[in-house]
């Protein structure tokens, strides 16, 4: 088992029904081959984990890196797991609050402004990135 988190630039145009459309596709292509995850949005920046046999994960990786729904994919990390992180979803999602954001951005060091994604390093604390990434997703309130 194998997962990747990236980080990318949305289109600007993009509206709430083209980020429906992505988490419907996504849930229903994931679904059929075995791929779990969470995809998040704020202000202009997603944020995905993908989960799922390696093979699988870099066939869509390189599917993703091709949709002109986003720019200047970002790999943050990669690596076997064990077990998954989001097993219970084909993909979650959520859109981010200010404050979400806020957490997310200093968990990076970074931020949070799409023009700037090359500026993105590697988190420094990958499990932190990972459970503040999960609280968002299980804790609306956070
Ligand atoms: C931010 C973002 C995340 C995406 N995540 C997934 C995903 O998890 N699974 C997936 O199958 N497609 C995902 N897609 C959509 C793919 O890029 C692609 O459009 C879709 O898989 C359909 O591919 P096809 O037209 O070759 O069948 C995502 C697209 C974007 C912009």
């Amino acid at each position: 088992m194998y997962s990747l988190i990236y980080m990318s630039a949305a289109d600007e145009t993009l509206t709430e029904e083209d980020l429906s459309a992505i988490w419907r596709v996504s849930k229903q292509k994931n679904h059929a081959v075995g791929i779990t995850g969470l995809l998040l949005y704020g202000r202009g920046v997603f944020l995905q984990v993908l989960e799922g046999p390696e093979e699988d994960i870099t066939q869509l990786v390189k599917r993703i890196e091709t949709d002109p729904r986003h720019c200047d994919i970002t790999i943050l990390g990669q690596q076997d797991i064990s077990r998954r992180s989001f097993g219970d979803w084909a993909m979650a999602y959520k859109t981010l609050d200010d404050h979400q954001t806020s957490l997310l951005s200093e968990t990076l060091g970074w931020d949070w402004v799409p023009a700037k994604l090359d500026s993105l390093k590697s988190p420094s604390n990958p499990a932190l990135l990972m459970r503040n990434m999960q609280s968002i997703l299980l804790d609306s309130s956070l």
